[in-house]
């Protein structure tokens, strides 16, 4: 039996930051964000978005009364979760008008969890082929004003539909996984932005990616020719680029211009909206199989890395007609408009965070398709 990714579609923010603008301001070479970090744009959060609101707009791509019909659960995948023990999953359920009779839960593991959620509904699936399980990768990556993070933010949710009819990605059997205790990132519980050890999270990230994929060619045999492209976790597009580089070495033959050329298609989305940290490698994805010349049968390897830290390899064949099951993530992102340096500070800094007082946020400006309209008795409305 075939199961694996049946249909995705991508959600992020109406507002974003040229990041040549952003160097200006915090006095940098621009060169240092678009060419060192990789990124040219990122998401910008306004207030009255959250990652139950970017969950549900991803996924309400997503939905049909056929695909109401046959879901048997929800799972959330995120480090930026609104509530310490209700899961977002149960919010976006409900904003999405699903059925009652469906199972919803929150995962988490920095960004690896919605990998995790992709293999937890294989099983799923697996137990019950009939079932459809909607996995939603949602996120916001916030390092704080004048950190060396700050370029790698962001914002977004990936929704996707596992089923035994996958239309996109049939996952193989294989995958490798790896943890260790690490403390490269993370983001104690009385925190809205994150901690991170910058420079060693990249060399754990790229440690980890040897590892798994060493092994993984070990089980298989399988080699670099194998694959139309390796797809990688992107906290931001230079990441991709040092992980790969680390395995190719000096090659330059056919094989290795295929990836590097693979790795290119699959950056180019988040360039322009950096780290959705559950999300990022199924962005990674929709990028790749939107932007260069895939055909069906191609082989996929896919790297996730979540800090703290945990790994996995896994591939999927790309399935005919791919495409039809994805939504135009470049014409999304063209319809953005872009904020100044000091919108996306003054956005910044009204987030709701760890206060408790009640508050009622301004609606007017926003043209979301789910907003969070503010809190009341500690309760998100
Ligand atoms: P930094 O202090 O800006 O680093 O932090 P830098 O000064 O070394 O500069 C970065 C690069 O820009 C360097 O290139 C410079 O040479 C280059 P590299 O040596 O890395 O190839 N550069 C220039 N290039 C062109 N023109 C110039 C110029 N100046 C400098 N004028 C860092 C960078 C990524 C560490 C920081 O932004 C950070 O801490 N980000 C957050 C952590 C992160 O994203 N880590 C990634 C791995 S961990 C992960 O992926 C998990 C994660 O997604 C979270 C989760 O799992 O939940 C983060």
């Amino acid at each position: 039996m075939k199961i694996g990714i049946d249909r995705m579609a991508f959600a992020t923010t109406n507002e974003y930051i040229d990041l040549r603008e952003l160097a200006k301001v915090r006095g940098v070479d621009p060169n240092k964000y678009t060419i060192g970090i990789g990124q040219d744009q990122q998401a910008v959060v306004p207030p009255t978005q959250d990652i139950v609101t970017l969950g549900a707009a991803a996924a309400r791509k997503l939905m049909t009364k056929q695909v109401g019909d046959h879901l048997s659960t929800i799972i959330v995948a995120t480090e930026s979760g609104v509530d310490n023990s209700k899961a977002s999953a149960i919010n976006i359920k409900e904003l999405l008008g699903l059925n009652d009779y469906v199972r919803a839960v929150e995962l988490k593991e920095a960004c690896y969890a919605g990998t995790a959620g992709i293999q937890f509904a294989r099983g799923l699936v697996a137990l019950h082929p009939q079932e459809t399980v909607l996995v939603i990768a949602t996120d916001i990556a916030r390092y704080g004003l004048q950190t060396a993070g700050e370029v790698t933010q962001g914002a977004g949710a990936v929704a996707m539909l596992i089923s035994a009819t996958p239309h996109i990605l049939a996952i193989e059997p294989t995958s490798v996984n790896l943890t260790k205790d690490v403390m490269d990132f993370w983001r104690p519980l009385y925190a809205t932005e994150a901690m991170v050890d910058g420079k060693y999270s990249t060399n754990v990230y790229v440690d980890f990616f040897k590892q798994v994929f060493t092994r993984y060619q070990m089980m298989t045999g399988r080699q670099f020719n194998d694959f139309a492209g390796l797809i990688f976790h992107l906290p931001f597009t230079k990441m991709g680029k040092k992980a790969l580089e680390g395995a190719l070495g000096d090659r330059h033959d056919q094989v290795a211009t295929r990836l590097r050329t693979a790795l290119t298609a699959s950056q180019l989305y988040c360039r322009q909206v950096g780290n959705v940290y559950t999300g990022s490698l199924y962005l990674a994805l929709l990028s790749f199989l939107q932007n260069r010349q895939v055909n069906a049968g191609d082989r996929l390897g896919l790297f996730s890395y979540g800090s703290g830290a945990e790994g996995e390899f896994y591939t999927g064949i790309v399935q005919p007609h791919f495409l039809d099951h994805t939504n135009d993530v470049q014409a999304m992102l063209q319809k953005r408009h872009q904020v100044s340096i000091t919108e996306y500070e003054d956005m910044f800094n009204h987030q709701l965070g760890m206060d408790e007082q009640d508050v009622e946020f301004d609606l007017s400006n926003d043209h979301a398709p789910f907003v969070l309209a503010g809190q009341k008795n500690h309760q998100r409305i």
